[in-house]
């Protein structure tokens, strides 16, 4: 197994933090070192849950620098590229289940001078996303099915995590690969071993109250440490 070159990044998805001062949550990430903000962004109809739309991007786009990572897990992302772009999106990620061509939502959101990135679903196969690695900007391999935080991890979508890491290093590709859903101190390591760079932390953060400083840096110890004892997610060598 190649080692792990890429340094682990925390993404805070601000899903799991409390909504009625969600721009103090957004800041409380930032200073607790974070790299970017993940924004779930539901409609209802792709998965069975509604959250937030382009004003509430917009809402808290003042709040922090970092940059934003839009996860679009909506049915018809075209129609809504520019929306999240114009918010201050600086990734959207769209799912390469819903509707449309992936090479044109791709072409729009760069036309649109933002970041793009596919997402795929635990069952979907890693070959979904093969034509686009190049294109692309952030790759988002789901380990929960998508709609809601605080679900267990599903380990069984390491080896095509795996795969895709050894894939886009094949082709030599400095492609970001995120992990989204259930990541927490007890999985980020097997994520990060597996090649996950981008790794999405909701209420793994946002379930501690005051500081996050302290449990940013647990996650990233444990990512490395991980990476560094070529674990799995059963905890056996691989
Ligand atoms: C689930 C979302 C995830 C989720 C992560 O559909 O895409 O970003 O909010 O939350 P945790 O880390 O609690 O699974
Ligand atoms: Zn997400």
């Amino acid at each position: 197994m190649s080692p792990v070159t890429r340094p682990p990044q925390i993404s805070a998805s601000i899903l799991n933090a409390d909504f009625a001062k969600l721009g103090s949550e957004v800041r409380r990430a930032t200073e607790g070192g974070v790299d970017s903000i993940h924004l779930d962004v539901m409609d209802g109809h792709f998965v069975p849950n509604i959250t937030m739309g382009p004003v509430v991007v917009e809402a808290v786009r003042p709040e922090s620098p970092l940059p934003f990572h839009s996860h679009l897990m909506i049915s018809e992302p075209l129609r809504y590229v520019d929306a999240f772009a114009q918010a201050g999106s600086d990734v959207i990620v769209f799912h390469v289940e819903a509707e449309g061509d992936p090479h044109q939502l791709v072409e729009r959101i760069h036309g649109a001078g933002r970041g793009a990135g596919i997402a795929i679903n635990p069952e979907t196969p890693g070959e979904a996303a093969l034509p686009y690695l190049e294109e692309i900007d952030l790759l988002l391999v789901m380990t929960v099915h998508p709609g809601f935080g605080g679900q267990d991890f599903i380990a069984d979508v390491l080896p095509k995590l795996r795969a895709l890491r050894a894939e886009a290093e094949r082709r030599k590709l400095d492609l970001p690969i995120g992990v989204d859903g259930g990541v927490q101190n007890d999985t980020i390591g097997a994520a990060y071993a597996a090649g996950g760079d981008v790794l999405v932390v909701g209420s793994g953060l946002y379930g501690h109250p005051g500081d996050l400083g302290p449990i940013v840096s647990e996650l990233c110890s444990a990512a490395r440490a991980g990476a560094e004892a070529g674990v799995d997610a059963a905890g056996s060598r691989s």
